[in-house]
């Protein structure tokens, strides 16, 4: 069994659907309003759990009611919640979700807690880190923390995975290098490295220049189509699984999550661990919500045999 520490976000999201954007000064009615568990590095943590994963959280709640709800997604799924700090300098991380009858979303985060994580939260959690496979990290808490988590990681000798989400142009050239494995999608790759991702060309192309950053392993993200994947001079395509969409929001941390339950320390069963995160995120997309929508490993081998 993978052990796996994520340090990451906690977000409650708040998801609003209705069938079109307002117009400027125009007021339409809501179709639907709900509330889940999110934020990347708390989905991440669940999603690799549920998969199978022995997983620890670290990050920072606030002193509320919506912090004391984060800890109990985290735990209701198995997810060692003893690094994750409250704080009442700031309110638990909100998201919201616009949800249009396209399915695709669009976010508005008011970062909080997140905000607030540090190295020394990093350093309280360094018995976690060193016993894992992985360290996981994202972008809705501090670069800096990341930073000295991949260090830690790397001198406990653990790999170390980076989803550059959301996508943010100054990414540091040191945690690049402190980066194992790197997982964008396909806006973040073209953020990251320039190269517009149309097709498989692009994709070598992009992946190569992030090699050239320092890191040996790559993997695109490219939603409905599927992954494409690169390590050292190898690389592949795996075609997503098809299905009919509700809400993509978790599609990408759920396939971090997955992967990570079932990936060799080494890389080297890159491309199966890919299609089964495939798998675990083509059930995610069918399902509303970030958190509820995380399939455990009983639902993926279920939708294996299917
Ligand atoms: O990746 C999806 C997540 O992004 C949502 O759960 C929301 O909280 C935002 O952080
Ligand atoms: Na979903």
């Amino acid at each position: 069994m993978n052990k796996v520490t994520v340090l990451g976000s906690l977000n409650v999201d708040t998801i609003l659907r209705f069938k079109r954007f307002p117009k400027p000064g125009e007021t339409l009615p809501l179709t639907g309003k709900s509330i889940a568990g999110g934020g990347k590095g708390a989905n991440q943590a669940i999603a690799a759990a549920r998969a199978g994963a022995q997983t620890a959280f670290i990050g920072k709640v606030g002193q509320d009611q919506e912090g004391d709800f984060m800890v109990k997604q985290l735990t209701d799924s198995q997810v060692d919640d003893q690094f994750v700090a409250h704080s009442d300098q700031a309110a638990t991380g909100s998201a919201f979700i616009l949800l249009d009858s396209s399915s695709e979303n669009r976010i508005l985060i008011d970062g909080g807690t997140n905000q607030q994580v540090t190295a020394a939260d990093v350093d309280a959690a360094q018995s976690a880190i060193a016993a894992s496979d992985f360290l996981i990290a994202q972008f809705e808490t501090p670069i800096a923390a990341t930073t000295h988590g991949f260090e830690l990681a790397h001198a406990a000798g653990k790999r170390t995975i980076l989803n550059p989400a959301p996508a943010t142009a100054a990414v540091p050239a040191d945690l690049l290098a402190l980066t194992d494995l790197i997982v964008p999608n396909e806006t973040e790759t073209e953020t990251l490295t320039g190269v517009h991702i149309t097709d498989e060309h692009s994709m070598i192309k992009a992946a190569e220049k992030l090699q050239a950053q320092g890191i040996s392993t790559i993997i695109i993200t490219v939603g409905s189509k599927g992954a494409f994947w690169m390590r050292e001079t190898d690389h592949g395509f795996v075609p997503a699984y098809k299905v009919n969409a509700v809400d993509t929001t978790a599609a990408g941390d759920t396939f971090i999550g997955a992967l990570s339950s079932v990936l060799h320390p080494d890389f080297s069963n890159l491309a199966e661990a890919v299609r089964l995160a495939n798998r675990a995120s083509s059930l995610a997309v069918q399902q509303l919500g970030a958190q509820p929508s995380i399939p455990t490993k009983a639902e993926i081998i279920a939708a294996e045999r299917a």
